[in-house]
Formats: structure tokens, C-alpha cells, sequence
């Protein structure tokens, strides 16, 4: 049986995870902020030698996008050095690294699907801070997965779903940017993904950056009509253009990510995001 540290548990995805754990043969340890800060070096190392894990599945993070441009150091204290703590206390633990990372990797000028081997240019801090964690992990371990997703939601903590539902009780009318394109992921599909890889044998052979989404492709809009739809809510909903609605951070205005990676390499097949987003929704009623 495989043995599983599952970090920053309390998190969407960690969340997301911990509910396939019931279903699973595999011996999982889901450790929140208070059990194992990844910023710890001496922790993490003492963590990972002590319980010999086969895995590590590292779904801590920084994620408030624009309090990150604020929060320069603490943001990559968490995605870039805690990344690395994870990496080099793998490789002195002989431990496979499962690794969550994102689009906003990318600076999203490109019209074309985005490939593994894509330039990066993230445009913001957190994108930034990503990178210097993907960066990190490649040079300190050869054993690791890096999953770049996107637009992740889940019925488990806040996100853009619960924020739209919300508002839509709250108010007349919304309106939501309509020219920055993307893909919405439910964690608990990409949950589903990494489940699928922990059995798998040698997954060394696949190390490697790759990227996984929902199928299909949105603008924020979009996807806030798709909410308020599946929620029964007729709350109206306005198309706006990013200059209306300034943010501290500078998002990618298009970041569909190509799949095909993931699905040739482990025959995985993914749900397209509309169908996922109604699940989602179900789960929350
Ligand atoms: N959310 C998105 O839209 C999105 C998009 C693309 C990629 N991603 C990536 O997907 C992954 C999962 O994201 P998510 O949405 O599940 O994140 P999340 O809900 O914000 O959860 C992150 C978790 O990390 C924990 N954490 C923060 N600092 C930590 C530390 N020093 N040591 C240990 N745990 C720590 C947090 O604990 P506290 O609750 O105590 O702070 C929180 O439980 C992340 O790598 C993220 O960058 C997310």
C-alpha cells in the first residue's frame, strides 16, 4: 500500500482530496498549515524522513492572487521556498513530488492552446512566485510531477462559484469581465487525476510539467452565467471588459491550456467544464 502526505489540507483541492481518501487502498496523511508549514525546511525534512512517504502531494499555497502584490515575501516564502523545502526534502527522502501549479504561469498574449514548453512570463506576483516553485523543484529533485491547473473551484472553500452565488442573492445585477479567456477546473476532477497517478508504477519515468483543466473554454463571464443557470438564479449578468474592473494584479487574458499531454501520457479522460461546474453546483444545494 502507498503512503500519501497530502499538504495543505485544508485548501480546496486538499479538501478535494481528502474525500477520494474513503475510497481509496492508499495510506494517506493529510497534514493542514498547523501539522507541516512548508516554509519550515527543518520541518518538512524531519516530516518527510521520519514517515518514509511514497508521495507527496503539495496542495499548500499562497493563492490570494491580489493580496500578493502586497505580500511580495510571504507569497513566495509559501509557492516558491516552500516548493523548494518539499523538493530537496523528497529527494533526501527518496519521495515522489506531486506538485500543483498554474497558468498564470504564462502571460496569456498568445491566441494558440498553451503547451507545457510554452515561454513563460508570469505578469503578476503569485504567477511569479509559482514559477520560482516550479523552477526550484526542477532543480532539486528529478521525481516530481508539476500540474499546472486553472480557474480552480470547488464546493470546499471560497471561489469564484460561491462568490457569484452570493452575489447574485445579494444584488440587482452583476457584472462580470467577459474578455479574459480560460478554463474553469472543479478541484475535485483534479483530485480524481491525481488519484489516478498515485498507483501508477516508475511514475518517475513521467517526470515532468503538465497541464490539466476541465475540457473547453470561458471567459469569467461566461462562467458566471453558467453559475447563476445551474443555480436556478435569474440575477441579470453584464459582459464587461477588464479597464472597468481593475484588480492589483494582472491576469492572463487568455490561458486555455492544451490537455493533450496529460490525456496521451495517462489515458486520462477529463470532463468538459460545464458539466463538472453542474456537479459542483448539485453538491452544494
Ligand atoms: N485557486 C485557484 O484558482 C488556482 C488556480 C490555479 C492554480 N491553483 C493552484 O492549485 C493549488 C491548490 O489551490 P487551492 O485553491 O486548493 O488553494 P487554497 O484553497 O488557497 O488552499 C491552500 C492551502 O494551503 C495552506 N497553506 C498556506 N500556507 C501554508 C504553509 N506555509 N504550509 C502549509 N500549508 C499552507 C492554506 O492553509 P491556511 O488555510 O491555513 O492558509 C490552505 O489550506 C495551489 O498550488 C494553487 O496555486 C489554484
Amino acid at each position: 500500500m502507498k503512503k500519501v502526505l497530502v499538504t495543505g489540507a485544508n485548501g480546496q483541492l486538499g479538501s478535494e482530496m481528502a474525500c477520494l481518501a474513503q475510497a481509496s487502498d492508499v495510506a494517506f496523511v493529510f497534514a493542514n498549515r498547523q501539522l507541516l508549514d512548508i516554509t519550515d525546511a527543518a520541518s518538512v525534512q524531519r516530516f518527510l524522513l521520519q514517515h518514509h512517504f511514497d508521495i507527496v502531494v503539495n496542495c499548500a499555497a499562497y493563492t490570494a492572487v491580489d493580496k500578493a502584490e502586497l505580500e511580495q515575501t510571504e507569497c513566495f516564502a509559501i509557492n516558491a521556498i516552500g516548493a523548494k523545502n518539499l523538493a530537496e526534502a523528497c529527494a533526501l527522502s527518496n519521495t515522489f513530488l506531486i506538485h500543483v501549479s498554474t497558468d498564470f504561469v504564462f502571460d496569456g498574449t498568445s491566441p494558440l492552446l498553451l503547451n507545457e514548453d510554452d515561454e513563460v512570463h508570469p505578469l503578476s506576483v503569485y504567477g511569479a512566485s509559482k514559477l520560482a516553485g516550479e523552477r526550484a523543484i526542477a532543480a532539486a529533485t528529478n521525481a516530481y510531477i508539476i500540474i499546472r491547473t486553472s480557474w480552480l473551484y470547488s464546493s470546499f472553500g471560497s471561489n469564484f462559484v460561491k462568490t457569484i452565488l452570493r452575489l447574485c442573492a445579494e444584488k440587482q445585477s452583476l457584472s462580470i469581465i467577459a474578455d479574459q479567456i480560460g478554463t474553469p477546473t472543479y478541484a475535485a476532477d483534479l483530485a480524481g487525476f491525481i488519484a489516478h497517478l498515485i498507483p501508477i508504477d516508475h511514475l518517475q519515468q513521467h517526470t515532468g510539467v503538465y497541464h490539466f483543466s476541465n475540457e473547453g473554454v470561458a471567459s469569467w463571464y461566461d462562467f458566471a452565467i453558467s453559475i447563476r443557470d445551474f443555480a436556478g438564479l435569474e440575477t441579470p449578468i453584464l459582459p464587461i471588459e477588464t479597464y472597468q474592473y481593475p484588480t492589483p494584479a494582472t491576469r492572463p487574458r487568455f490561458s486555455v491550456m492544451n490537455k493533450k499531454k496529460v490525456k496521451e501520457t495517462f489515458g486520462f479522460s477529463i470532463p468538459y467544464w460545464r458539466d463538472s461546474l453542474a456537479n459542483c453546483i448539485q453538491k452544494l444545494k
